[in-house]
């Protein structure tokens, strides 16, 4: 481990003590948005980047898309309680402090009037792609919008996209609102009823996002991906992010996140990302020691 950290990651930490919860909601189960004061970040966040935090002192690393960002100094970010940090994170409430947030960080999404464009998310991935869709929509694209989840209840900010979009789609895995099946399918018709998309921005689980790919491969779409492979230090440094993309190793904190879906190798990715499991569970344990069992669904 190096002693000394380097001058950004400085930078960044020593701004403890400002990032204050402002509000906060709960937006399905597990599935908790927050507004925090970080002005700095605010004032440079695009569509596209995401923010690295600690919740305190001994906590871990963890990155989380922007999701909005505000004149007043306030961030937005939306997160999933899977494990150990964002159980933590989320026991925080209105008035505590984030002990520091870094970024903003990545590349911005490129953000053109592509002609039509389908955005396409799943789960948690939806609060990913939203300031996408928006910044896109505002740019003058067609934006056709496709959010899916398991279920009706975990849908996030339908509403909002909604807004965003020329034309909106739901799909649920158990058809408990719009299409049942998967947004991948909803994608495939759409192409087949002669949408026309220029573009497909696909935003999810790496699972969505490769069969997402796979349905445009092979009518050669360009298509976009926000990878989420672990992240530590989010400088390009560590290399724990690292992703083979058309054969390369690429570090998603710094050439990405985003990356053309066509090149990506989504199967070592997925291996990757499932590289700390055990000692993922057993932390988790520590939070729920009676049961010992995990309650994210996930695990
Ligand atoms: P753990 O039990 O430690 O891990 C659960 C699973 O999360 C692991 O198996 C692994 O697949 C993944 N994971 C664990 N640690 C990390 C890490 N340091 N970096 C990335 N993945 C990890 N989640 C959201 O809910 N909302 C978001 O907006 C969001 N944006 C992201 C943006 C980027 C660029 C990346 C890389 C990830 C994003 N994630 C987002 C995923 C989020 O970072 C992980 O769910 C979180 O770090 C899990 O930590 P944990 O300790 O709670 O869970
Ligand atoms: Fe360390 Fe990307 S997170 S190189
Ligand atoms: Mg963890």
């Amino acid at each position: 481990m190096s002693k000394s950290k380097p001058a950004t990651q400085l930078k960044a930490e020593t701004k403890t003590n400002t990032h204050k919860i402002i509000a906060k909601q709960d937006l399905a189960s597990n599935i908790k948005q927050i507004q925090v004061l970080a002005p700095e970040i605010a004032q440079k966040a695009k569509a596209g980047q995401f923010v690295i935090l600690r919740v305190h002192e001994d906590s871990e690393r963890i990155p989380l898309t922007l999701v909005t960002w505000d004149n007043d100094g306030t961030i937005t970010l939306i997160f999933q309680e899977v494990g150990y940090s964002t159980i933590e994170l989320g026991k925080l409430t209105v008035g505590d402090e984030i002990l520091n947030i870094a970024g903003p960080l990545g590349k911005p999404s490129e953000i053109k009037n592509y002609g039509k464009v389908a955005v396409v998310c799943g789960g948690v991935g939806t609060a990913a792609a939203y300031p996408i869709a928006k910044a896109l929509k505002e740019a003058g694209s067609t934006v056709i919008s496709i959010i899916g989840a398991r279920n009706q209840q975990l849908l996030l900010l339908e509403e909002e996209m909604a807004k965003v979009s020329d034309e909106f789609f739901i799909s649920t895995d158990d058809g408990s609102k719009g299409h049942k099946g998967f947004v991948s399918d909803v994608l495939k018709t759409l192409i087949d009823k002669n949408y026309g998309f220029a573009t497909v921005y696909a935003i999810g689980p790496p699972i969505m996002m490769k069969v997402a790919s796979d349905v445009t491969r092979p009518y050669k779409i360009k298509t976009i991906v926000s990878l989420n492979p672990i992240m530590v230090d989010g400088m390009g440094m560590c290399g724990a992010c690292r992703v083979a993309v058309a054969n390369q190793t690429k570090f998603a904190c710094v050439d990405g996140p985003e990356f053309d879906a066509h090149q990506v190798d989504f199967k070592e990715l997925m291996q990757r990302l499932k590289g700390y499991v055990p000692e993922e569970k057993s932390i988790i344990q520590h939070l729920n020691p009676l049961g010992g069992k995990c309650t994210c669904h996930q695990h």
